[in-house]
């Protein structure tokens, strides 16, 4: 069954999550920064996904932004960085982040090409407004769907099924793009098809399901949603 709708995990697969701590390094006054960013951002996602899970599988809901916060704090502390103006600046920078380059262009040639375009995200409604906006990306997505409506985390299929009601589609015609090994096994058990963008040449999870397809980076998804 032809693809009619073409889904992205926002953080890590659209929006590049290492700009915060890079950015605020290269910036006068953080020198201590320097040579540790690389390990902040790390801890700071490692720990922001972490918590997500927790908190999915205690059913104690928190927003993304919370979560978001909890992780830099924990990644801030055991890096021995105290300073509440840089934790401001890096949770400002997050909440711009930069798409990566091919984004625009990727997005443009699937609305040419008629697909469904759509965030669907951990995400809260707000951040991801911030991101689509600063990155330009307004005109190109037909949505942004938020955990926040269905009041738990990834990889819960109640999440997944979102899509299913906002295009009044089946699992099938629906491609759906994440840098998350995580997230790609989780939508590939619930009938989507699936691409893993695996920027960093990571090993595949050990996980049930499998992505359909592993590319390096976004541009060939167009390609791919017209040849399924
Ligand atoms: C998201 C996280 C998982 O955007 O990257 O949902």
């Amino acid at each position: 069954m032809p693809i009619t709708t073409c889904i992205f995990d926002a953080y890590g697969t659209l929006f590049d999550v290492t700009a915060a701590a890079r950015e605020a390094a290269a910036e006068p006054g953080n020198e201590a920064l320097a040579d540790i960013w690389p390990k902040l951002a790390a801890d700071w996602r490692a720990k922001q996904l972490q918590y997500t899970w927790l908190r999915a599988v205690t059913g104690e809901h928190a927003d993304f932004w919370t979560v978001t916060q909890n992780g830099l704090d924990w990644a801030l502390e055991a890096s021995g960085l105290r300073d509440p103006a840089l934790r401001e600046r890096l949770l400002q920078l997050y909440w711009e982040l930069a798409a990566y380059p091919e984004v625009p262009a990727m997005l443009a040639a699937l609305k040419d090409g008629g697909f469904n375009t759509a965030i669907l995200s951990n995400g809260s409604p707000d951040m991801l407004a911030g991101a689509v906006q600063s990155a330009g990306l307004s005109e190109l997505l037909d949505d942004s769907l938020s955990v926040e409506s269905v009041g738990v985390f990834k990889p819960a299929a109640q999440v997944y099924d979102l899509v299913l009601k906002r295009f009044n589609c089946t699992r099938e015609q629906v491609l759906f793009v994440s840098s998350n090994g995580w997230d790609v096994s989780a939508a590939s058990g619930f009938g989507f098809n699936t691409i893993w963008v695996n920027r960093a040449g990571e090993p595949m999870d050990r996980l049930d399901h499998k992505p359909h397809e592993m590319l390096h980076d976004l541009t060939a998804i167009p390609d791919y949603a017209r040849a399924i």
